[in-house]
């Protein structure tokens, strides 16, 4: 068959409110021309992110009943980490309220001032926690990573040249873990290989520095293993994830991710001292060590999220959802990061709309486009995210690349929705000579992309 059904029946809906064009050109100027500041009741697709969105399932309801809220010891937690052993096989887990506390705990114990971290490519909450600690986050993806119009299998593989070279220049005792983000968001949501993963730990092995995951779509990536990398087509996702974590000392994760619910995560890893360290940390700033941020009810609902999203079927429709999208965006010609993310489209702005200047914010102009036009609403992750005005010079320092990213929530739109959208993006794609950037009418000194406000040039 050619047509790949959603491998669920649909039992609870929540009515999304139709708005006209008149009336999302009002609260778009009211919002500033800032995504970020319209209420959710005013979207009709929500593609802002694919973090906390997700649909739980009856049975991770089931289990929300089930939680055992018990201050101490509780039987969730058990569950929760037999399950994240499972998959994972760390000696020690430790449940956080998401993926950012995880990183808290882990820098807070391991990195000190002028200590450097490479990575594929650090996430901006990674990157942020690292620099908290005047530590250094280096971004060594491979070369193709950085180009949307390259074609590669792996484009999130760690440059190990690089890397190698990296390590030899920098004293090794300086670099307390080297970390691989899988699958890489802040370059596309592209895979890992896992003969990527198993050299660097070969690599960072002879130097005696840690290896460790940043895991919060490793499901995903474990498909596009399985997919694409030779040995592997007849292997479980499971068996897949596994060997991944085998060639880890630890990981991060978002649960608000692959693990299908709307809030929680983990650290997870081999070493007692640390784990003793960052269990420390943990009761000071989250919780007790059997529940960390979360509510019994939520680890019960991540472990059984955790098992429904290794579903090679599950997988199957969540990868070919994204390749269906492309597919329409390649017939319109629209041009986007190729080839195509597990977890997101990501329009390529700097192809899209060539009239637009970085320092006009060319990723915002689309992303208004599509909101005015359609209620959809993306996330700009380019210079407004990025970019930074020199200075001395005053002129603008922006990114590689300029991305309208276009996340998709797990389980939560059918394919009319994907259809509708790809409709709303050609229609904006014909009309894009018309496109204007934007200007800053207000902008914070941090993270100014969540409270911008704009104007049209
Ligand atoms: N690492 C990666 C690769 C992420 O994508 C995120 C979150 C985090 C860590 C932090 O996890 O939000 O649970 O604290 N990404 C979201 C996104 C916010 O929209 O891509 P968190």
């Amino acid at each position: 068959m050619k047509t790949i059904i959603e491998p669920f029946r649909i039992k609870v809906v929540e009515p999304i409110r139709m708005t006209t064009p008149a009336e999302r050109e009002e609260i778009l100027l009211n919002a500033g021309y800032n995504l970020f500041m319209i209420k959710s009741d005013d979207i009709l697709i929500d593609l802002l992110t694919d973090s906390g969105t997700a649909a739980m399932s009856d049975s991770q309801w089931a289990c929300i009943m089930r939680g055992d809220e018990s201050y101490a010891g509780a039987r969730s937690f058990y569950k929760f980490f037999d399950v994240v052993q499972a998959i994972t096989g760390f000696k020690h887990i430790i449940p956080t309220h998401q993926g950012r506390a995880a990183e808290r705990i882990l820098f807070e114990i391991i990195a000190k001032p002028g200590t450097y971290f490479p990575s594929n490519t650090h996430f901006d909450t990674t990157r942020a926690n690292i620099e908290y600690h005047n530590a250094n986050a280096v971004d060594l993806v491979i070369p193709e990573g950085k180009d949307p119009k390259v074609i590669h299998p792996f484009k999130g593989n760690i440059d190990l040249t690089r890397l190698e070279k990296f390590i030899d220049d920098t004293d090794p005792d300086n670099i307390p873990i080297c970390m691989l983000t899988v699958t890489n968001n802040s370059g596309g949501g592209q895979p890992v290989s896992l003969e990527n993963i198993r050299a660097t730990k070969r690599l960072l092995e002879r130097y005696k520095i840690p290896l460790f995951l940043d895991a919060c779509r490793f499901a995903e990536n474990a498909y596009f293993i399985k997919k694409r990398e030779p040995g592997y087509g007849d292997k479980l996702c499971i068996d897949i994830a596994r060997e991944m974590f085998s060639y880890a000392d630890g990981c991060t994760m978002s649960a608000k991710k692959d693990a299908l619910v709307n809030i929680g995560g983990f650290l997870a890893l081999n070493d007692d001292t640390l784990a003793t360290k960052a269990r420390n940390v943990l009761i000071v700033t989250e919780g007790f060590p059997t529940y960390g941020g979360l509510a019994g009810r939520d680890l019960e609902a991540i472990a059984q999220g955790l098992q429904e999203v290794l579903d090679e079927d599950y997988l199957h429709y969540r990868i070919r959802t994204v390749e269906y999208m492309a597919e329409q965006l390649d017939r319109l010609g629209v041009p986007y990061l190729k080839p195509a993310g597990g977890h997101a489209i990501y329009l390529d702005a700097k192809e899209f709309v060539p009239h637009i200047p970085p320092e006009q914010f060319p990723g915002q102009a689309i992303a208004c486009a599509l909101y005015l036009d359609g209620g959809i609403r993306s996330c700009e992750i380019g210079s407004i995210m990025f970019g930074k005005t020199d200075p001395l010079t005053k002129s603008h320092i922006g990114p590689d690349m300029e991305l309208v990213r276009l996340a998709f929530p797990r389980r939560v739109y059918t394919q009319s929705h994907f259809d509708y959208t790809v409709e709303v993006i050609g229609k904006v794609f014909e009309k894009r000579d018309q496109l204007r950037g934007f200007r800053f009418t207000y902008e914070a000194p941090m993270l100014r992309h969540f409270t911008a406000q704009f104007e049209k040039v």
